[in-house]
């Protein structure tokens, strides 16, 4: 999928580039994008931010190599697992994710795993798609959900607030948008 999602970079700006910039514009100093896939929400973070990005797929780190290159920001990306992050504890002031709770197979241990790492004091914010509230649509995701994950490991109907709640994490703002196709989470450790 990274070339593919390479290339989609003017499409995500068009569907997805006002949520990231939304949810990301504030993320504060010291930043880690849990499965950055091929770095879209670089161009989002404040250009003061120290960027450190993760991600499972040395073919989507290509890319973020790349558009940290091409942003001209200073940051680093490393290969590893959302589940069982290689930092220390409290190391970064924020943790950000985006359309990534839906392919963890342990969703729930990537999120512990993104407090572990996160500063007593700092925010993880997280951008997702869900379930729709609008029921052809929910219809339609039901519908396609087992053939989706089939094809691209991806929990097409699933909702991201409910995993987060499952976790030790105090939800301070959620909110749903396009017919609850988009859900974003600002959380805080507990
Ligand atoms: C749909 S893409 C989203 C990428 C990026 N966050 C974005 O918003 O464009 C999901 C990403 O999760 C990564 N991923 C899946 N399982 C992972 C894991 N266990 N640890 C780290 N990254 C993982 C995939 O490689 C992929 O880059």
């Amino acid at each position: 999928m990274a070339d593919t999602l390479a290339r989609w970079r003017q499409l995500d700006r068009l569907f997805a580039g006002r949520y990231r910039r939304r949810q990301f514009e504030n993320a504060n100093s010291r930043v880690l994008d849990v499965a950055c896939g091929t770095g879209r929400n670089f161009q989002y973070l404040p250009s003061s931010s120290e960027i450190v990005g993760i991600d499972i797929s040395d073919e989507m780190l290509a890319h973020a190599r790349n558009e940290l290159e091409r942003l001209g920001l200073d940051g680093t990306v490393h290969q590893m697992d959302a589940q069982a992050l290689e930092f220390p504890d409290d190391s970064f002031d924020t943790v950000i994710s985006s359309f990534s709770t839906c392919t963890f197979p342990d969703p729930i241990a990537a999120l512990y795993e993104m407090e572990r790492v996160c500063t007593p004091d700092g925010e993880i914010l997280l951008l997702e798609h869900s379930r729709s509230d609008a029921a052809p649509l929910a219809w339609l995701q039901d519908w396609r959900a087992e053939s989706h994950y089939e094809t691209n490991g991806c929990r097409l109907n699933h909702d991201p607030l409910e995993t987060v709640e499952q976790t030790d994490l105090t939800v301070q703002n959620a909110s749903s948008a396009f017919f609850g196709l988009v859900t974003t989470i600002e959380a805080t450790p507990r």
